[in-house]
């Protein structure tokens, strides 16, 4: 029987919530793009319940935190990671769920694109990596992370953007408006002072203000206030005796008081400790791993976290108010008309041509000449033998390494890139050398590879120099890896030297004779006693995708390299300013839970510390050669509103092009503390043509000549006399100009 239900459709509309006439003005506002953000997060916080707005403030998932399903606010969505978008993962696994369409871009490791020293790098890397982000329906993007190489020891230096603030902060900011700019929140982590894995969760951070404010925060206020970071992430060790999820004095005094911050903070995976610190500390996103993110799954775990039910709770009895949750919330719904219901829509793109183009251009451009006697560009003669040598020549390197691992559509290793460019010319043959990490797999990611080996370490050197007799010329690829110790989240390194004998094979391959070249694959500082043994050496590092090519591009010239180092390379960890365990890792004391680690140092960091205590160091912190050579002349110094312009000529002195990055110190001459010796204020990254000069022209302010006096809470400029010193390193300081603040 056919029931005919005849039923106005004006009751049926009304009763799905519609208007029968469904005209514009009848659009609530928070779905209406005309208006503005605040109008929207204002419009959306009226209808929600309580209920709604504490699902907000936690995980739901593994990598989504809720949205409003009455309203239809979309869920938020975060993703790792700086270097790629990590492939899909199940509900509540790490591994990763098999899809078959999210094969993504690798780019480069971030102290790769630091190594650049090119903003407009920083910015083409934050778009490409944003657009890949939105494509795969990603609101928040866990990157860049910015913590200061503290230690080479760092397990995840590669994930960072090195040694020094100000490069970091300049080289933040165009990477987040990239992302940003395809709707994409850029999540910019650890909040802070997180400078090692060792004991991550259980460390305490002892740092005084001076140190902070100098060393530690400059790239997280550049990321908010130049960068307009729409999330930042707090980081699992304490500062000062409160973990970073919930420090009040990162979160709610420096973050969201002094700099003003009106994003969202994002908890890092389990970093949530406490209930009533995680509620009034400024934290607004609690996400993790099962219940408080420390302790196994407990059923229904994500209405456990601290923001869930325990926060519920205390809404109920009156112990948590909720102006604080509306803030909260308000924070959560500004990401979200920021980025997936941005009223300018955007559709992303996801492994384009333009982005494997742009990885290797980045990957490139940050690849690090140290050493060349002439051995570079490689000169392999016509029907010659090219021996190459070493487990980084073949070994893929995207897969790996923690959160930043990535399933990739491709990645070119050198040894293809080699064949791509040698086969039919001459011959290129491969000997192992060593065996460093065979896995080829993370979280169920597969590279696909065979690195088993039978042969013993003697074996396989053996081999490696009887191959060597007739080679023309040997290239060298090693270093280190994403395994457990090396360049890895969760580890650090236990030393700074060449791991898997390495050392012993080079010194057999110098003995040989032939050509050496060395080329060092590593995300993190290593050791080179045998420098003086290779003819050529080359910092590369996790280029990526398009890794291979752009090793090779800067091998044979096809690039001349314009990469300078992002951090010191010291002749021993000894030589550096962390001295006692109670600097690093930590040590435990009487009464206290947590291990507590003492920055010591103080503002004596990097080169800040090499260069003030003239101690020599193999290779400085923005050294880099070129296949041409470079002067700096005619420096000048003016006095220019309240300021000073510093100006110098650049001139192309060789015979090829190149770019070279003029770098400009502040010295005071007369501080009434101790300052470093030199501190990095200003760089330009300049190509020319063989004869071509340039001026430079560098502005420089009060902030410029500050040092934080913790005392009066404040940045101090003290009159006094300055040097600008212009150089192409923090050690080769090619031109000096004084002037005076009165
Ligand atoms: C990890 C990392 C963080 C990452 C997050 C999600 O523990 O510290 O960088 O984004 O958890 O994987």
């Amino acid at each position: 029987m056919k029931l005919n239900f005849i039923i106005p459709l004006a009751l049926v509309l009304a009763a799905a919530g519609c208007n029968s006439n469904n005209s514009k003005k009848d659009v609530p506002v928070y779905l209406d793009p005309s208006k503005t953000v605040e109008q929207r997060v204002e419009d959306a916080l009226s209808r929600m319940t309580l209920k709604e707005k504490v699902a907000m403030t936690h995980a739901q998932s593994k990598f989504s935190s809720a949205g409003v399903p009455s309203l239809g606010i979309p869920d938020i969505w975060h993703t790792d990671g700086p270097h790629g978008i990590r492939p899909e993962v199940l509900w509540d696994e790490w591994d990763q769920a098999g899809w078959t369409n999210d094969s993504c871009t690798a780019f480069p490791a971030l102290i790769n694109l630091a190594a650049t020293w090119d903003r407009e790098l920083s910015h083409l890397y934050g778009d490409c990596i944003g657009a890949e982000a939105r494509y795969r329906k990603k609101d928040i993007l866990l990157g860049p992370g910015i913590n200061i190489c503290r230690t080479p020891l760092g397990g995840r230096t590669f994930e960072y953007m090195g040694e020094d603030p100000y490069l970091s902060g300049q080289m933040v900011v165009p990477y987040v408006k990239g992302v940003q700019e395809n709707g994409v929140a850029a999540c910019v982590k650890h909040f802070a002072a997180n400078n090692q894995e060792t004991r991550r969760t259980a460390t305490n951070s002892i740092v005084d203000d001076r140190t902070m404010y100098e060393i530690y925060l400059p790239a997280f206020k550049a990321a908010v206030v130049d960068g307009g970071a729409w999330a930042i992430m707090g980081s699992y060790n304490l500062y000062n005796g409160q973990f970073n999820c919930h420090n009040k004095k990162l979160l709610v005094d420096i973050l969201k008081g002094e700099w003003g911050f009106d994003g969202v903070v994002v908890s890092d995976w389990g970093g949530t400790r406490d209930d009533d610190e995680a509620i009034v500390n400024g934290l607004d996103i609690e996400m993790g791993t099962w219940t408080n993110g420390l302790r196994g799954a407990a059923s229904d775990s994500y209405a456990a976290y601290h923001l869930a039910n325990p926060y519920l709770a205390r809404l109920a009895d009156g112990r948590a108010s909720e102006d604080v949750l509306n803030d909260k919330v308000r924070r959560i719904l500004r990401t979200v008309f920021r980025t997936s219901m941005s009223a300018e829509p955007h559709f992303g793109r996801f492994t384009s041509p333009e982005h494997f183009a742009a990885a290797r251009k980045i990957a490139t451009d940050g690849i690090v000449l140290l050493k060349n006697d002439g051995a570079l560009p490689l000169n392999v003669p016509e029907g010659g033998k090219l021996l190459v040598v070493g487990e980084n020549a073949y070994k893929m390197m995207v897969v790996g390494g923690g959160s930043s691992n990535l399933k990739t559509k491709y990645e070119i290793i050198p040894l293809d890139a080699l064949h791509e460019v040698y086969d039919g010319k001459a011959t290129v043959v491969w000997e192992r050398g060593y065996v460093g990490d065979p896995t080829t797999d993370y979280n169920k990611v597969v590279t696909g590879q065979d690195l088993s080996e039978s042969r013993p370490a003697d074996v396989l050197i053996a081999d490696a120099a009887a191959a060597a007799k007739e080679a023309d010329c040997i290239l060298y690829i090693g270093g280190l890896n994403k395994s457990a110790g090396q360049d890895n989240e969760s580890t650090d390194r236990g030393d700074i030297l060449l791991p898997y004998g390495q050392e012993k094979l080079i010194e057999a391959l110098a003995a040989t004779g032939k050509t050496l070249v060395v080329v060092n694959i590593s995300g993190s500082p290593v050791a080179m006693p045998w420098a003086d043994k290779a003819n050529a050496i080359v910092q590369a590092w996790y280029g990526g995708s398009e890794s291979g090519h752009a090793l090779v591009d800067v091998l044979t010239g096809a690039v001349n390299p314009s990469g300078k180092l992002p951090f010191t390379v010291p002749f021993a960890l000894a030589d550096g300013p962390i001295k006692t365990e109670r600097q690093y890792p930590g040590v435990r004391e009487e009464g206290k839970q947590w291990w507590q680690e003492y920055y010591d140092e103080g503002v004596f960091v990097g080169y800040r510390w090499f260069t003030s205590k003239d101690i020599p160091v193999q290779y400085p912190f923005g050294y880099g050669l070129s296949y041409t050579t470079f002067d700096i002349a005619d420096a000048a110094v003016k006095a220019s509103g309240d300021g000073w312009k510093v100006t110098a000529t650049l001139k192309n002195t060789g015979s090829v092009a190149g770019a070279e990055v003029v770098q400009l110190y502040i010295s005071d001459k007369e501080a009434s503390v101790e300052r470093p010796v030199r501190e990095l204020k200003g760089f330009e990254k300049i190509y020319l043509e063989p004869g071509e000069s340039r001026r430079v022209e560098f502005t420089v302010g009060k902030d410029a000549l500050s040092w934080f006096d913790a005392g009066k809470h404040a940045w101090v400029a003290e009159p006094g006399d300055f040097e600008a010193q212009l150089g192409t390193s923090s050690t080769d300081i090619r031109a000096t100009v004084n002037f005076t603040l009165k």
